[in-house]
């Protein structure tokens, strides 16, 4: 292990009790995210599930698995890296602990609100925007003192370079504070009731502009700056080529912006719109296979390491599920696929291909990198319980995404097939029943998934109340111009 990371006696150089909050409040909202959304997997079996009870209903609490897995889990995850990383890159506490504890009591008070209005019915009706208004201010106002925190840290950065990692996460700052003012723009009719300021196929394209870019800044971006951090930390080694990963940020920056007509293929937006939409998400996949490649080549020299250390195991398997899920996408947005795969099961798969596969194994291995830093701990406190945690999320994604892939082009297949006279060969309902096998696939495949998320929950908690400290006496970073915690950018690869 790297002497710099050791980390016991940097309390009070760096603010790690807003990291070390943030992380326990990402493995809480992991489990109950997970539960939610294996809770609606069986509902789609037996509906019977929501006990006649509406708060239980599946249209209830299908924006609150959403909520709980995007925002409250993986925007946990985000705040707490991205403090950790910025602190240890600029080698500089956070610029001010006051609004950095506002931050993390602001977005749980959030997060606690979404868990109360969602099951009562209150709803914007947006997808992942359906926070009403009262809850939209709290959200923006929280994000407004992210971006001092953050921004400030840099400011006062005691190296002059900036490292790439803080570039992605900048971006990712950024553009949700634009994204989510301009598409919670609302007229408020009472307390917990609001009306868009849009109307018709405006109020859409706003909406898919703000939802393509959640995925591209929330789920993606920002993840990238997790990547950028801690695959070169755990796998020792430099990034692959420092000048890729600035391209890399720039183009993905600038593509994903227009990308959001793809979601509304074959609708009443204008043609050219859709067509822009498309010819954008084809030429995105440049950009994130390039990042791709430059996070998994990172490895080079120590591809070794994958046989015997579960959390680079986590962090490499998360990126090729970001090159599958990423060129998935750039095909679904194909007009004539997306004709085939629109409405159906397949989209459900390629979310969670991004979702499981990329957002939450990038979380599951950098958190296993930072928690022992965080509580002064050599490892985590049960290495075996990290392999299996990977082996059991990484079945239950294949089973997840496998039996959606399977479901969704069966559907779609389904749908369009026609006699001879015109008429449609297959009811509605025989789709839906020739479904079920595939739902119960992804029953278990979710069970896998959120057993792993268990036993992460356990072992944090076992390392959390263990009580061997490493020597606190370690320098801060090593001098080490490899090393991401000292901030110099490595020399791009031959
Ligand atoms: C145990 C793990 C999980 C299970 C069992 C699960 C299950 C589900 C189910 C049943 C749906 C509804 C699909 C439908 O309406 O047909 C859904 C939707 C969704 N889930 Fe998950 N989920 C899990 C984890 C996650 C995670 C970790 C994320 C994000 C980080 C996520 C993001 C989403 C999103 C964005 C949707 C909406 C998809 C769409 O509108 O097409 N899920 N999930
Ligand atoms: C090059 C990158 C990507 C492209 C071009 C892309 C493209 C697409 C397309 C065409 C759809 C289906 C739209 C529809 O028919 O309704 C879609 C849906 C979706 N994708 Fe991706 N995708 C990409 C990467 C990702 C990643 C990495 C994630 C997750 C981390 C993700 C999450 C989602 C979600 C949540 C939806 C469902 C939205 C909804 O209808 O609720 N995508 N994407």
């Amino acid at each position: 292990m790297n002497a710099s990371d050791t980390a016991a006696g940097q309390v009070e150089i760096f603010n790690y009790g807003v990291v070390r909050q943030f992380t326990i409040a990402t493995v809480f909202w992991g489990v109950v995210g997970m539960a939610v959304g294996v809770l609606i997997a069986a509902q789609l079996i037996w509906p019977e599930l929501n006990f006649n009870t509406p708060w239980l209903s599946y249209g209830r609490l299908r924006p609150l698995h959403t909520n709980g897995v995007i925002f409250a889990f993986g925007g946990s995850a985000l705040f707490a890296t991205s403090y950790y990383v910025v602190q240890r890159t600029c080698q500089a506490r956070l610029f001010s602990d006051k609004l950095a504890a506002f931050t993390f009591w602001g977005w749980q008070a959030v997060l606690v609100g979404a868990v109360i209005t969602l099951p009562l019915g209150y709803t914007s009706t947006k997808e992942y925007a359906e926070l009403e208004w009262p809850l939209d201010i709290l959200i923006a106002l929280v994000w407004v003192a992210y971006a001092v925190v953050f921004f400030g840290t840099i400011a006062r950065r005691r190296v002059r370079h900036i490292y790439v990692a803080n570039w992605f996460f900048g971006s990712y700052i950024l553009t949700i504070a634009v994204l989510h003012i301009f598409n919670n723009l609302e007229l408020p009719v009472s307390l917990w009731k609001s009306y868009s300021i849009y109307a018709g196929v405006q109020d859409a394209m706003v909406q898919w502009w703000y939802g393509h870019n959640a995925v591209g800044f929330f789920l993606t971006t920002s993840f990238l700056g997790m990547m950028y951090y801690f695959v070169p930390k755990q796998a020792e080694r430099p990034i692959y080529s420092y000048r890729l990963s600035i391209v890399h940020f720039w183009a993905l920056a600038f593509t994903y912006m227009w990308a959001g007509p793809h979601h509304l293929l074959y609708t009443s937006l204008p043609d050219w719109t859709q067509s822009l939409g498309m010819a954008l998400s084809l030429i995105l996949l440049a950009p994130s296979w390039g990042g791709m490649i430059n996070g998994i080549m990172t490895l080079s020299g120590a591809w070794h390491k994958l046989r015997t250390d579960p959390i680079l195991k986590f962090l490499v398997v998360a990126l090729s599920f970001y090159g599958m899920s990423t060129f998935e996408g750039s095909m679904m947005s194909i007009r004539t696929v997306n004709a085939l795969s629109h409405y159906t099961d397949w989209t459900v798969g390629h979310v969670h291909s991004g979702a499981l596969g990329w957002v939450a194994m990038i979380t599951f291995g950098s958190l296993y990198y930072m928690i022992p830093r965080l509580y002064g701990r050599k490892s985590m406190a049960n290495m075996q319980l990290v392999e299996l945690h990977f082996w059991v999320a990484t079945l239950g994604v294949v089973f997840y995404i496998a039996s959606m892939w399977i479901a969704g082009v069966m559907q779609g297949l389904m749908w369009r097939a026609t006699e001879p006279d015109g008429t449609l060969t297959y009811s509605f309902v025989e789709a839906v029943k020739a479904t079920y096998p595939f739902y119960a696939i992804r029953l278990a495949g979710g069970l896998l998934f959120l057993s792993g998320m268990c036993l992460m929950a356990f072992n944090t908690w076992l390392t959390v109340r263990g009580q061997s400290k490493v020597n606190p006496a370690v320098p801060l970073y090593s001098p080490d111009a490899r090393d991401p915690d000292y901030a110099v950018p490595a020399p791009a690869a031959a």
